[in-house]
């Protein structure tokens, strides 16, 4: 991999992050990946290197076509309606694309079917009928997840095609008990139809190749390895009509399959770039190429990204990418994202209540170059934050450029008094652009916080506010504020690429550009503007509101399929239920973690339930039959684990526990047997 410490040999680079489906909004999850990259992107372009970050919506598939549907308007008007949703959601992230396009685009169809062209040439598309799950009222075949029944092993209902949730079996949809299409409730038939494959087994000598060349993170080359090592399969690269995407030439009614234009959209995006600015594109993608190519990822997309796409870019006669870069998924508070617990966070949601740079910060503050999860810890978020960037970093400045003002009208020194410890923050940036480059943002953070501490350190050290109030002494207190206003300039340069807003604000304020190449000395003689507040500190409050709005945003959705479903099953007006609409309610073992009263509720106590690794907050009115809630922590006790969250005047409730009895003190939780753990589901 090329080496960033000679920032003297400019690097001509490409970098991508993985498309998102144009169906939905961006969470955080999409905004841990962009973040990463536009860090590293900016990192490189601070180091004077050329850094072009191209990106676009992944607009094809059958759930698109689906969600129109649904919405009632064409594919075409939702993915335009998602791209400037997508736009305007990384945009206030501050991520900084040179373009972000859509794979709906005729560059991406030009290249799609030159691509899938050059396969067909080179033998690399083999033609066969298969046999799949046919939808006959939609006219669709339909994936797994489009058909649902019971579990052919515990026979558990509503589970999907292809694993049980319940029991954890495995097994093809037409094992399914009762299978019905979940488009349409019609029973699906098995038809046959012709479709076209990317003959991978082809690739399997160049892709060792590849894959084992060192460019690969490990546990990423070792994924392949294992897959390789497995034997390779032929990979359908087509979907029958109706489809949302790219006919494939010479065969009418087959469409490409989204996974093999979407990552064609990398180039179709950087095409439309190029055309747009005059750059030359095939000096980037030809064979033999020297610009580099890099595709930030999930851990999840893989095998498309280290596999498919490198064979397909090889048989086309394309360069291959210089490396992937996978990261982990994103956690919050220690768990998956859950909507009902207000933790799948969408990023607009985000941003409606907190600043772009607090969770740049943060992430950076826990990114890795492996492939661990990232767990964003809310409490640790706001302390991290508050800490680190508003106690540590901008206190270096705002401690030092009121004296500055007040006696110096602002001008520093005209001499460094301190050029030694000054050129030591600057000889540490060698280590720490090293860390960036190998996205080790985490100890590149680590880094510079040591550094920050030095320089609060150093101000303690000189108390430069005890100083002014003695006679005398103004050149110690200019000294010592134009020294800690230097060394404020290096964090800050070091900063830019994860605090970009705030290195402007910086720059405005320090008069003059932050960039890692410009470097070189301290600042003398140099005249600073007034200060201004850089970045305020986070309320708790605020998160509190995120999480309280992302659970609303989840309620109401949940709370209109439940009672859509339970209306059609059981006709309105209706108290009795039917069994199918019985066994949709999901009772679980709770273990109380924790029990609480309510200030100012008379019935509610706040229960805390695990769920066998999950945790929920729940109300229930049970207040005068336990008046000492301490006493029921530790007990089990069961659940209704999928009823809507509702939020009540104290908070949003996830799930009900089940208790019997005639009301107010005599009201009794029901307890399971002896054996029973948190978690398990009560048939
Ligand atoms: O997994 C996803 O969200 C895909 N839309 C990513 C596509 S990345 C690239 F290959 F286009
Ligand atoms: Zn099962």
């Amino acid at each position: 991999m090329p080496d960033s410490s000679t920032p003297s040999q400019a690097r001509d680079i490409l970098v991508t992050s993985a498309l998102p489906y144009a169906n939905g909004p961006l969470h955080l999850g999409h905004m841990l990946e962009q973040v990463q990259t536009d860090i590293w992107v900016r990192f490189q372009r601070s180091r004077g290197h050329s850094c072009r970050y191209v990106c676009a919506d992944d607009a094809h598939g059958t759930a698109i076509m689906l969600t129109a549907e649904e919405l009632g308007i064409t594919p075409e008007q939702q993915i335009e309606q998602m791209h400037a949703a997508h736009l305007a959601d990384s945009r206030d992230f501050l991520i900084d694309f040179a373009n972000f396009y859509s794979t709906h685009s005729q560059e991406n169809r030009e290249l799609s079917e030159s691509i899938y062209k050059a396969l067909r040439a080179n033998g690399h598309i083999a033609e066969r009928e298969i046999t799949q799950a046919f939808d006959p009222e939609k006219q669709l075949f339909l994936s797994d997840r489009y058909i649902k029944g019971s579990c052919p092993r515990c026979k558990t209902p509503d589970q999907y095609g292809d694993n049980c949730e319940a029991c954890g079996a495995t097994y093809s949809p037409s094992e399914l008990i009762d299978a019905k299409s979940v488009l349409s409730g019609a029973t699906p038939v098995d038809k046959a139809s012709l479709h076209y494959f990317f003959t991978l087994p082809a690739f399997e000598a160049m892709l060792k190749d590849w894959t084992s060349s060192g460019t690969l993170q490990a546990a990423i080359a070792n994924k392949l390895s294992e897959w390789l090592d497995a034997g390779l399969q032929e990979w359908d690269i087509s979907r029958d009509a109706p489809y949302f995407g790219f006919e494939i030439p010479d065969a009418p009614g087959k469409y490409f399959y989204v996974w093999l234009d979407a990552p064609i959209g990398y180039m179709a995006s950087h095409k439309n770039l190029c055309d747009r600015e005059g750059l030359d594109f095939e000096a980037v993608w030809q064979e033999g190429s020297s610009a580099e190519l890099y595709h930030f990822i999930g851990k999840d997309i893989i095998n498309f990204h280290g596999l498919f796409w490198p064979a397909m870019l090889r048989s086309a006669g394309y360069r291959t990418p210089t490396a992937i870069f996978a990261h982990g998924f994103l956690t919050v508070n220690g768990t998956k994202m859950s909507k009902s617990r207000g933790t799948f966070i969408n990023a607009r949601t985000y941003l409606d209540h907190l600043d772009a740079e607090y969770i740049r910060y943060y992430f950076a503050a826990k990114l890795g170059s492996g492939v661990d999860d990232i767990d964003l810890n809310l409490e640790d978020f706001v302390q991290r934050v508050n800490s680190d960037v508003v106690g540590k970093v901008v206190n270096i400045a705002s401690r030092c450029a009121g004296f500055l003002r007040k006696g110096f009208d602002s001008r520093l020194e005209a001499e460094c008094s301190e050029a030694a410890l000054v050129q030591e923050f600057i000889d540490a940036g060698e280590n720490i652009a090293a860390l960036f480059e190998s996205r080790e943002f985490s100890k590149a953070i680590r880094e510079i916080v040591a550094l920050a501490d030095r320089a609060n350190q150093y101000i303690d050290d000189k108390k430069p506010w005890v100083l002014a109030k003695e006679e005398g002494r103004e050149a110690e207190v200019h000294a010592a504020c134009s020294v800690g206003i230097n060394l404020f300039r290096v964090l800050m340069t070091y900063l830019k690429p994860v605090l970009p807003a705030m290195a402007e604000k910086a720059e405005a304020f320090l008069n003059c550009s932050l960039d890692w190449t410009a470097l070189d000395g301290a600042l003398v003689d140099h005249q600073v503007t007034k200060f201004k507040p850089l970045l305020t500190r986070i309320d708790p409050d605020r998160v509190e509101a995120m999480v309280a709005a992302t659970a609303a945003e989840a309620a109401p959705k949940q709370a209109a399929q439940g009672a859509a479903a339970a209306a059609e099953d059981s006709g309105d007006g209706d108290t009795t239920i039917d069994f199918d609409t019985f066994a949709k309610v999901e009772l679980r073992v709770a273990e109380i973690v924790a029990a609480e009263h309510v200030e100012g509720a008379d019935k509610l106590l706040q229960l805390t339930l695990d769920l066998g690794g999950e945790q929920r907050n729940v109300f229930a009115g049970i207040k005068q039959a336990y008046p000492e809630p301490e006493k029921l922590v530790g007990r089990l006790t069961v659940c209704v684990a999928n009823l809507a969250p509702r939020k009540m005047r104290f908070g949003v409730s996830e799930g009900m526990v089940l208790a019997a009895g005639p009301g107010g003190e005599d009201i009794f939780l029901l307890q399971p047997d002896a054996g029973a753990k948190a978690g398990m589901l009560v048939k």
